[in-house]
């Protein structure tokens, strides 16, 4: 018989020095048992210890191709979800704090999708008209639901992608449960504004007309992201009065407003790409998380490039910050006794369509 898990509350003291050296020992002794991915919003403590990094896309990629043992997803739920529908049964998926959610995510849920593919009947046959594509930023049973219907997971990397696929599967598309990605995607694709409808899911039939929805080619889920969201027109004003020569780059989940105002838009991997990629001296604003922004304009320094954050308040996802050096020890000195803690296992039901969906993304873009 194994021996039991090692208690979380042995390390919640542990200074984050005495952290670091225990991790790359288990580490070690995991070998290729083991593999860390990490978000590019992760702390730097955690971090530097990801065997890969990435954006959502790049990441899932990742754990579709590990032959790891032990998947541990230094990110937030969602994603450790999809670490798991993506694997072989006998990998194991772990998140180091299970309070790691997303607040987007939690905006849009199976039930409320259900009543909304329901009321849409009382105006047209949404089996017949529309592609239901979830953000990648979403439960599993979301995908599920996607897979049932024939629709299709996007991340913020191949969104545009995503829609070209949907609109040539049926004319309008459902999309949950981020507005902000739907919406500066699609106004990118030539979609007027009024063609974009937003579901208000607190209110019958979204808070829409009849007219209004046989109208639309897009429907909005009515979600956002609350550190995005934070990131203003008025931000982006105020520092090109200063300094005009500078660059503006904005993670889609941005408002409408801000990513109008912004040269480039794309997701975290795209950002720093772009920014790296970039002649040297250059001056940017970035709109996106402040971990993201900091490591990247350490990294850029010695090119002279200048790196700010849009927002003057700090803005950090605050569940992606669970994710602390105490933690990835405890699962990780588990791990190397044989013990698994914090596993992420979604129920084959919803695994096995979830992934339909998923996999259908991976082909597409
Ligand atoms: P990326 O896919 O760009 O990494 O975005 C994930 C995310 O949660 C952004 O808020
Ligand atoms: Fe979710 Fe926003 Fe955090 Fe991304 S930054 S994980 S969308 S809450």
């Amino acid at each position: 018989m194994s021996a039991p898990a090692l208690a979380l509350q042995d390390f919640a003291l542990l200074d984050d020095t005495e952290c670091e050296e225990r991790i790359v020992a288990a580490k070690r002794k995991l070998g290729s048992r083991c593999v860390i991915l990490g978000h590019h919003y992760q702390r730097d403590e955690v971090f530097r210890h990801a065997d890969f990094t990435g954006d959502s896309l790049r990441l899932s990629r990742e754990a579709a191709k590990s032959d790891a043992q032990y998947i541990v997803f230094c990110g937030v739920h969602f994603m450790a979800e999809v670490a798991d529908i993506l694997s072989r049964p006998e990998q194991v998926s772990i998140l180091p704090d299970l309070a790691a959610g997303c607040s987007m995510a939690d905006m849009a849920n199976r039930q409320a999708v259900e009543r909304c593919w329901r009321e849409l009947t009382q105006v047209l046959d949404p089996e017949q008209t529309v592609t239901p594509v979830t953000y990648i930023n979403s439960a599993a049973d979301l995908k599920a639901f996607c897979g049932k219907h024939n629709g299709i997971v996007c991340t913020s990397s191949n969104a545009r992608k995503i829609l070209e696929w949907s609109f040539a599967q049926r004319e309008k598309v459902l999309f949950f449960p981020d507005q902000h990605l739907g919406r500066n995607t699609g106004y990118r694709m030539d979609i007027p504004l009024d063609e974009m409808v937003t579901w208000d899911f607190t209110k019958p039939l979204g808070g829409l007309t009849k007219e209004q929805i046989r109208k639309a080619r897009i429907i909005l889920w009515k979600g956002f992201c609350s550190v995005h969201q934070m990131f203003r027109p008025e931000h982006i004003d105020r520092f090109l009065e200063r300094h005009p020569d500078t660059r503006v780059i904005a993670h889609p989940e941005c408002s409408f407003e801000v990513c109008q105002k912004a040269q480039y838009i794309g997701s975290t991997e795209y950002i720093l790409k772009t920014i790296r990629e970039a002649e040297p001296n250059t001056r940017w604003l970035v709109g996106t998380e402040l971990n993201l922004v900091n490591r990247l304009a350490q990294e850029v320094k010695p090119e002279g490039k200048e790196i700010h954050f849009m927002s003057p308040t700090v803005c950090m996802c605050s569940t992606m910050f669970r994710t602390d050096p105490q933690h990835l020890l405890w699962v990780l000195e588990n791990l190397a006794e044989g013990q698994v803690v914090n596993r992420i296992k979604v129920p084959e039901s919803d695994a096995r369509l979830a992934r339909l969906a998923l996999n259908r993304m991976l082909q597409v873009a």
